[in-house]
């Protein structure tokens, strides 16, 4: 067997095939000692000026108080330092934002790539298999970037030419365990390149309360809560449907509640209804006033509810058919948003086999008709296995909260988002750090997103009914 050594050894080694006097020996070209200078040289001025651009802070930092003690000696240093940092202390106390922008993340940043990243860089790709060991040769994917954020360090990485996504997302447990993370998420930068993103803080940690209703009417994006990185979660309602999937206790109460709260002035304005179906009688009861005799908690009930919506949706359609595409909210034709707490209970677990049928094939019209003519469906369920929901495919849009079985978010998101890193399943069963949090994939983007919503308490409901019973229902 071959194998490289460095320098001169590689000349003096012989193989040969047993019992044959056939005799390799490898031919050595010697490489001439100013190449090697010149290439190293390179290097390091390549990586120089890349530690320039990528972290010109940090390297102030380190580099402009030893100049000054090379150059004009140590007491001077420290004279410049100290007034240097009483001018910049107050800023973190004044303007943290914009400190943090400019100089704390960055250094931050610097110290992670260090300490972190590039110290155990080598080991985690290596025992995590993401490198490859060829002919005595180390290949290793390229650590390009480390960003910080307020909440996460953001790690750019090339790949090695011939891997793909799924060699990172199946290992991102090593990951994360290799970087001293919770969890990682791997995303596509761009061709060849990939941002992993390790959380260093739980941003949703703690719950968040439900949101003010807004002042203007909108069936828009409804702000529900908030997303990992800081910003509003809205979730859009109109034009698609929503099915929301989580365990007991994993807060799609908050879900339901928090849209409903964020439509109670175009509801109010009449661009809006709300039609509440609520078997377990736990849930929409509550605020059972918002919708009139638009609810229905008994079987029989729901499913003539739901047949009236399918009848007005028809007709709707008949109406538009040949005039118009797409649904614009009025007070004639409003938005009705159907919300079926617990949809289960109404298909998978109805002993009575034809209401089952009913309210199934209902639920089906809907959801496949019901989108362009201004209807939409948000159900909530516990198990999103198909023998439950059938219909699962049918929702575009799906939230999966705190799950069961790592399978269960596959079947909730769409294939891969696990590995993506939508831990759904990992999710705290503690109501304080883990109910309402979940996984939702935006259109724009496959890579799951963490976000929590708003908790509506039962003191929030009292006060929407009191406010929006009247015209809610009218
Ligand atoms: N967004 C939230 N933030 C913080 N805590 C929440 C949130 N949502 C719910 N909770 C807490 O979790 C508990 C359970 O929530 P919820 O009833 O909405 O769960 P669920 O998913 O509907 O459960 P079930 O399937 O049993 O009806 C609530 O009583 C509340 O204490
Ligand atoms: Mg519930």
């Amino acid at each position: 067997m071959f194998k490289k050594l460095p320098g001169d050894e590689a000349q003096n080694l012989v193989s040969t095939t047993p019992d044959t006097a056939v005799v390799f020996r490898p031919a050595v070209l010697r490489t001439p000692a100013i190449i090697t200078i010149l290439i190293f040289a390179w290097r390091l001025l390549a990586g120089i000026v890349r530690l320039i651009w990528r972290h010109p802070v940090a390297l102030a930092v380190l580099t402009v108080p030893c100049l000054l003690g090379v150059l004009y000696g140590w007491r001077v240093a420290l004279v410049v330092v100290t007034v240097l940092v009483s001018l910049l202390a107050p800023w973190p106390f004044f303007d943290r934002a914009s400190f943090n922008r400019w100089m704390g993340w960055r250094l931050l940043a610097w110290w992670r790539l260090v300490w972190v990243y590039r110290r155990h860089w080598q080991p985690v790709m290596t025992v995590s298999g993401l490198g490859r060991n060829l002919r005595g040769r180390d290949y290793l994917p390229r650590l390009v970037k480390v960003t910080c954020t307020s909440w996460a360090d953001l790690v750019t990485v090339k790949m090695l030419t011939g891997q793909a996504v799924k060699d990172w997302s199946d290992r991102i447990e090593h990951l994360a365990h290799g970087f001293g993370a919770t969890s990682c998420r791997v995303t596509i930068a761009r061709s060849g390149r990939l941002l992993l993103v390790f959380p260093r803080r739980d941003p949703l940690a703690t719950p968040l309360p439900a949101l003010s209703i807004p002042e203007v009417a909108s069936v828009g994006p409804v702000e529900i809560g908030r997303c990992e990185d800081g910003t509003p979660w809205r979730l859009k309602v109109h034009g698609t449907h929503v099915l929301v999937a989580g365990a007991t206790g994993a807060g799609k109460g908050s879900i339901i509640w928090s849209t409903i709260r964020g439509l109670l002035p175009a509801v109010r304005a009449g661009l809006v209804q709300v039609w509440a179906l609520d078997p377990k009688r736990m849930e929409l009861s509550y605020g059972r006033d918002l919708f009139g005799d638009r609810y229905a908690a008994s079987p029989a009930d729901c499913a003539d509810l739901l047949e009236t919506a399918v009848r007005i949706m028809q007709e709707r359609a008949d109406r538009y058919a040949g005039l118009q595409r797409s649904h614009t909210p009025t007070v004639d034709d409003p938005f009705v948003l159907v919300v079926v707490d617990e949809v289960a209970f109404l298909t998978a677990y109805q002993s009575d086999k034809g209401l089952k049928l009913r309210i199934s094939a209902a639920l089906a019209t809907l959801t496949t008709q019901g989108r362009a003519v201004g209807f939409g469906v948000l159900a909530a369920l516990q198990d999103p296995r198909k023998e439950i929901m059938n219909i699962r495919n049918l929702f575009p849009d799906k939230i999966a909260l705190r799950l069961d079985e790592s399978e269960q978010v596959d079947m909730v998101l769409g294939d891969g988002a696990r590995d993506r890193g939508a831990l759904a399943d990992h999710i705290s069963p503690i109501p304080e750090q883990g109910a309402g949090i979940g996984y939702v994939r935006l259109e724009t983007s496959p890579d799951p997103i963490r976000a929590r919503a708003g908790y509506v308490c039962d003191a929030d409901i009292r006060a929407m009914v009191a406010d929006f019973a009247e015209e809610a229902t009218q």
